[in-house]
């Protein structure tokens, strides 16, 4: 058990200004606007500019997660960025950020990968280490330039993904039984090889073979992700609902990971809970990996949809195969 609550005290998110719309791509590939929205759910994605950074979108995120919580960056002791895109390999994207935040050289600041789990991850990681007291403020950022790790001559995965950046600042409350009431982490490291890219790790640094077989982009195994994934995001709600005993109807909106509007509704089916308890922006965004959750929830605060005392079901798969669900009380 927490020794405190620990709750969100602000939401920003931003997406770049570039769309990227269903129509265009299919001037690109061999693909329509029919197949990609009826697949997908899809209708477009943003991409970031060329000389855009993931952390300049994280920056931008954070700044209004900062606004909205009445803080500032020197108020922060805790950055945990979710990632899979950061601007460099080495250092962790946290560090760039801190530094174009003006955040304090004593904030601890490190980047989490669970590719699109990584917010529900980072989320718990920071919301551990406050409740621990050690830290005060935090903020999670879940943010994503996938767009040059996207192999633009796949259409399979191609029309999927874009850019984003979400981010939530964390810190406590003496009221009890608020804020993240828990989380169910996991991960099937035997599912790598659905989604995965080959080259530019250790094992398999880049060559100018791999660049020409494009290695540095992601490669999917579609079918098999999907099936996986409804499976995985549906034990990981119940799960978090059981180990609280609630019911889903006591959920009055889920933020699930906004990869295909298909899986969403089949998490709707199988918990018997309606689509309009789901949010959904998928259509806007497309899969922005661990950008997503946190970019939803930001738009689930601005628009009204999440009020005090409601309570939040975020639930997410990724790469690795990585899942990861949370309950939040407003
Ligand atoms: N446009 C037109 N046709 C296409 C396209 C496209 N963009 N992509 C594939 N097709 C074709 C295929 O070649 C296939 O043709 P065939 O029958 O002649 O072989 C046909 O459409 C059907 O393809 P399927 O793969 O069976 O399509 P499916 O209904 O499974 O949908 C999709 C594919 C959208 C990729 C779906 O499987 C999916 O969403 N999977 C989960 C993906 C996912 O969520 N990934 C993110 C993981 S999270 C992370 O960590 C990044």
């Amino acid at each position: 058990m927490p020794t405190r609550s620990t709750v969100i005290l602000g939401t920003g998110s931003y997406a770049p200004e570039r769309v990227l719309t269903n129509a265009e791509l299919s001037t690109k590939v061999d693909t329509s606007d029919e197949w990609i929205l009826s697949r997908s759910g899809i209708r477009e994605r943003r991409i970031a500019a060329p000389g855009e950074a993931m952390s300049d979108m994280a920056v931008a995120a954070s700044r209004r997660a900062l606004e909205n919580a009445g803080l500032k960056a020197t108020d922060i002791d805790l950055i945990v960025v979710a990632t899979m895109t950061a601007d460099l390999p080495m250092p962790a994207a946290a560090c760039i950020i801190q530094h174009k935040l003006g955040v304090s050289s004593n904030a601890a600041c490190f980047d989490i990968n669970a590719a699109c789990s990584g917010f529900v991850y980072a989320l718990d990681t920071a919301c551990a280490m406050i409740s621990s007291g050690r830290y005060q403020k935090a903020l999670v950022i879940g943010a994503e330039k996938l767009s040059p790790i996207v192999d633009w001559q796949d259409r399979t995965t191609c029309v999927l993904f874009g850019d984003g950046a979400g981010a939530v600042v964390i810190g406590t409350s003496d009221q009890p039984n608020i804020g993240l009431l828990g989380t169910k982490l996991g991960a099937f490291g035997d599912s790598v090889d659905l989604l995965y890219i080959s080259h530019g790790g250790s094992s398999s640094p880049t060559t100018p073979e791999s660049i020409a077989a494009r290695g540095h982009c992601m490669k999917m195994k579609g079918k098999e992700v999907f099936k996986l994934a409804v499976r995985v995001m549906d034990e990981a709600a119940r799960d978090i609902l059981e180990q609280h005993q609630l019911r889903a109807d006591q959920i009055s909106l889920v933020i699930p990971h906004q990869a295909n509007l298909r899986i969403i509704e089949a998490i709707s089916q199988y918990l018997e809970l309606p689509m309009e308890r789901f949010f959904v922006n998928v259509d806007r965004y497309g899969n922005t990996s661990a950008a997503s959750i946190p970019i939803a929830l930001d738009e689930a605060r601005r628009s009204g949809r999440i009020k005090p005392g409601d309570v939040n079901l975020l639930v997410a798969f990724g790469a690795g195969l990585t899942y990861g669900s949370a309950l939040i009380r407003w």
